[in-house]
C-alpha cells in the first residue's frame, strides 16, 4: 500500500480525479466540463450550465428546452414538506432549514431506493428544481408569510427570488443573479462537494451527500463566508471608517470574511468577474456605498496582507443590493452548488471505491489498565 506524506487540511493533496470542474490557480482559471466560467457566464445560463455539469456536454436547442421544461415541472414541493415547514421553530436558521428540507424531500422521492445512474440522474434534477422552493417556502412560513407558488414563466434563478421576494426581478437583476449561479454551480473537491463524495463512496444515497454537503457549506470558512462578509461589510459601514477598521481587524487577527482561497492565491476568477458586475450595478442603482467600502477593503487587505477577495466578497453586496435577506446568502450558494454536488456524487459512484485516508496516531499506545476502583 502506498502512503503519503501528511498535510494538514489535506493542503495539496491530490484526493481523487474529476472531469466535472478545473481549478487552475496558475492561470487563474475556472473551468467546468473545459468551458472557461467567462464564456458561460457571457453566452450561458445557470440551467445549461447545471444540464453541462451533469451531463458533460452542452446540450442542443431541444436537450435544453427539455431539460428547462423538466426542472420547471419538478419545481413545486409536496404539500406535506410545507406542512412539514409551519412545525419548524421560529427564526430558525435558513441553511438548517434547508438541510432538513432536503432530509425531507428524500423521503417522497420515488426514486428514493434506486441508486442507479439514471435514478440518480432523476434524483438529481429534482434536487436542482426543488431547492429553490425549499429556501424560499421554508424561509416565508417560518416568518409568517404567505408561500409563493412558482411562475413558470420564469427562469430558475428569477422564479427563486419571486418565490422569496414576492415580486417579479426586473431584467437586469435577474441576469446579474444568474452570472452569480453559474459562478457558484462547481469547485472542484471543494469541503462540501468533498463531504458529498464521502458520504456516497460508502454506497449510501444521494440525499444523504447532499444533507453532508449542506452541513458543510454551513461553516463560515465555506460558504458561510457570503453571510459573514455582509455583516462585517455593515459593520465598517462606510468608505471612510474601511481603512482603520482593517487595520485593527488584522491587529487583533480577525479573519477577514469573503478574503483568501485555499487554492487561488493570486485572485479567484469568480471574483473578478462578480466585482466588475458588483461595480455596474452599484452605479446603475445608484448605491455606491457597499462597492466603495469594499474596494476600500480589499486595497488594504492587498496592501497589508497581499490576500485578495473569493467569491463570496462581491456576492455579498451584490444580494444586499438586490435587497436579499443575508441570511439567504448561503442557501443560494447551496441552490447553486446542488448542480456541482449532485454531478460529483454521481461521478463518485460510476467509478466508487471507498473514501477512507489514513490519520497520523499522536497518542500513547500500551498503557497498563488500571481498574476503576483503583484510579
Ligand atoms: N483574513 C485574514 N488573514 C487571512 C485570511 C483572511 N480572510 N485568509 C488567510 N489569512 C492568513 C492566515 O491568517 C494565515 O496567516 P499566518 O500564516 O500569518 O497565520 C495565512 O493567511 C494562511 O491562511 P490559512 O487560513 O492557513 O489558509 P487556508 O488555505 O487554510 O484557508 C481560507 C483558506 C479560505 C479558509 C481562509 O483564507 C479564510 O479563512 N478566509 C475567510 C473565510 C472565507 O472567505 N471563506 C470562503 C472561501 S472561498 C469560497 C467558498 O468556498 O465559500
Amino acid at each position: 500500500m502506498k502512503t503519503a506524506e501528511y498535510s494538514p487540511g489535506l493542503e495539496g493533496i491530490i484526493a481523487g480525479t474529476t472531469t466535472i470542474s478545473h481549478v487552475n490557480p496558475d492561470l487563474c482559471s475556472l473551468m467546468y466540463r473545459g468551458y472557461d466560467i467567462r464564456e458561460l457566464v457571457k453566452h450561458s445560463s445557470f440551467e445549461e450550465v447545471a444540464y453541462l455539469l451533469l451531463k458533460g456536454k452542452l446540450p442542443t436547442q431541444g436537450e435544453y428546452d427539455e431539460f428547462c421544461a423538466l426542472l420547471k415541472q419538478e419545481r413545486d414541493l409536496p404539500d406535506v414538506l410545507v406542512d412539514a415547514f409551519k412545525t419548524f421553530p421560529k427564526n430558525s436558521v435558513p441553511m438548517d432549514m434547508l438541510r432538513t428540507g432536503t432530509a425531507l424531500l428524500a423521503l417522497h422521492d420515488p426514486d428514493k431506493d434506486d441508486n442507479s445512474h439514471d435514478a440518480n440522474v432523476r434524483k438529481a434534477i429534482r434536487s436542482i428544481a426543488k431547492f429553490p422552493a425549499l429556501i424560499a417556502y421554508s424561509y416565508r412560513i417560518n416568518r409568517g408569510q404567505e408561500i409563493v407558488k412558482p411562475d413558470n414563466g420564469l427562469g430558475h434563478g428569477e422564479n427563486f427570488l419571486y418565490m422569496l421576494q414576492g415580486k417579479k426581478p426586473d431584467a437586469y437583476m435577474a441576469h446579474v443573479f444568474d452570472c452569480s449561479l453559474i459562478c457558484y454551480a462547481d469547485h472542484g473537491f471543494n469541503a462540501s462537494t468533498f463531504s458529498s463524495r464521502v458520504t456516497v463512496s460508502t454506497l449510501s444515497d444521494i440525499y444523504s451527500g447532499l444533507v453532508a454537503a449542506i452541513g458543510t457549506l454551513k461553516g463560515p470558512l465555506h460558504g458561510g463566508a457570503n453571510e459573514e462578509a455582509m455583516k462585517m461589510l455593515q459593520e465598517v459601514g462606510t468608505p471612510e471608517n474601511a481603512e482603520a477598521w482593517v487595520i485593527d481587524a488584522l491587529a487583533t487577527k480577525k479573519k477577514i470574511m469573503g478574503f483568501g482561497h485555499r487554492e487561488y492565491k493570486n485572485g479567484d476568477p469568480r471574483a473578478f468577474i462578480l466585482t466588475e458586475m458588483g461595480a455596474e450595478m452599484s452605479e446603475k442603482l445608484g448605491d455606491t456605498q457597499w462597492y466603495k467600502t469594499a474596494s476600500i477593503v480589499e486595497s488594504v487587505m492587498h496592501r497589508e496582507k497581499n490576500i485578495v477577495p473569493n467569491v463570496d466578497f462581491p456576492t455579498s453586496y451584490i444580494y444586499y443590493l438586490m435587497g436579499l435577506p443575508i441570511e439567504i446568502y448561503t442557501p443560494i450558494f447551496a441552490l447553486a452548488r446542488v448542480s456541482g454536488w449532485t454531478a460529483h456524487m454521481i461521478e463518485q459512484l460510476d467509478n466508487n471505491r471507498l473514501i477512507r485516508p489514513k490519520a497520523l496516531y499522536e497518542g500513547p499506545d500500551h498503557l497498563d489498565f488500571v481498574v476503576r476502583a483503583q484510579r
